[in-house]
């Protein structure tokens, strides 16, 4: 078991593996994530239960999907081998079920009901025709025990010591973790910390096809186990600005995908160097487009190579969810015997 020093602030965030991460993942979480490596004990957490919520039918595809975004951590250079970062199953974890369970007796229908975040949820999973289960609705209560769970710190915390960097749409939640922290405080005597919500700078990367979200479901993401050729085959197929229809023509970069990809990854100079011979018709699509997915690829090189070298050591990386798993499962432990006191159901 690793040997963990007392830590005095706590990065915590995760995913659930419903598929392989792409590059909305790494410039919205995983980038994102990569510094408080030197500065927190970093908990990421793959969030099995919470995928199987929405696919309870496909559990073969959850546990392949596990196995999948752990590679994808690795190779993003998240390093469980340093002893203050750990991965964790979250269905490994049964304090965090129990903990789940209290939680529930706090949380109001109704505050589950008008979360947005949920709510949009219900429309998209029922406008596929998919049936609702419980489970379903009260996953944002799960995800408070997730973040619950490691408590608690030193006594003297302050509110700075428990980070959440996440997606704008995980906020709600955050806020209803915070909520039932506390009211269980209030209730029953201080055993929960509350967290903080941390936005990444970076806005949502848009799909290689020009919509909103890049998004495995709707076919338009580059992920990060793309071959080089994968790449250069999607970059090719964008569209670009649909007025600028021959080489001389002046483009339109605010109107265009592509230009959207290189102000992510593009100093803000080249960004404008690369406007400016857009809009005086000086750059083709074509070579642009031959430019981004250069770019792309440079990026997602050594995150390649660290995929391979990890790719062929399944039990290695095994061995560090069951480590991450240990170090979260020795915290809930602690968390969940507080709760049971101060609730008085710990008859024996
Ligand atoms: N809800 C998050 C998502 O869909 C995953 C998640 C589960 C999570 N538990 C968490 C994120 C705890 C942050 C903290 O991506």
């Amino acid at each position: 078991m690793k040997k963990v020093e007392k830590p005095e602030k706590i990065m915590f965030s995760g995913i659930r593996p419903t598929g392989p991460l792409h590059l909305g993942h790494l410039i919205g979480a995983l980038k994102l994530w990569l510094p408080f490596q030197k500065t927190h004990e970093c908990f990421f957490f793959l969030a099995d239960i919470q995928g199987l919520t929405t696919h309870f039918n496909e559990s073969e595809r959850i546990r392949k999907s596990l196995m999948e975004v752990a590679l994808d951590f690795l190779s993003a250079g998240l390093n469980p081998e340093l002893p203050n970062v750990h991965f964790v199953v979250q269905s490994m974890i049964e304090e965090r079920a129990a903990l789940y369970e209290i939680l529930q007796l706090i949380t109001n229908l109704a505050e589950l009901e008008r979360n947005p975040t949920i709510k949009d949820e219900l429309k998209q999973l029922k406008d596929r025709g998919q049936s609702i289960n419980f489970g379903f609705i009260g996953y944002p209560c799960s995800q408070a025990a997730d973040i619950l769970f490691v408590s608690p710190l030193p006594p003297h915390h302050k509110e700075d010591d428990l980070v959440i960097p996440v997606g704008e749409d995980q906020k709600p939640h955050l806020e209803l973790t915070n909520d039932l922290a506390r009211r269980f405080n209030q209730q029953f005597g201080n055993v929960f910390i509350t967290c903080r919500y941390l936005a990444g700078e970076t806005p949502r990367l848009i799909g290689t096809d020009g919509q909103a979200k890049m998004s495995k479901s709707l076919g338009n993401a580059i992920q990060l186990k793309d071959s080089s050729e994968n790449v250069l085959e999607k970059v090719m197929k964008m569209f670009t600005d649909p007025t600028k229809q021959r080489k001389g023509d002046p483009g339109h970069p605010k109107e265009c995908p592509v230009y959207k990809y290189f102000q992510t990854f593009l100093t803000d100079v080249d960004q404008n160097e690369r406007a400016t011979k857009c809009s005086s018709g000086k750059l083709g699509c074509v070579e642009c487009k031959r430019e981004l997915s250069i770019v792309l690829n440079e990026m997602l090189e050594p995150i390649r190579i660290r995929r391979s070298i990890f790719e062929k050591e399944p039990e290695k990386v095994l061995q560090f969810l069951r480590e991450g798993t240990e170090v979260a499962r020795e915290r809930a432990k602690k968390t969940m015997a507080a709760v049971r006191n101060a609730m008085r159901i710990d008859y024996y």
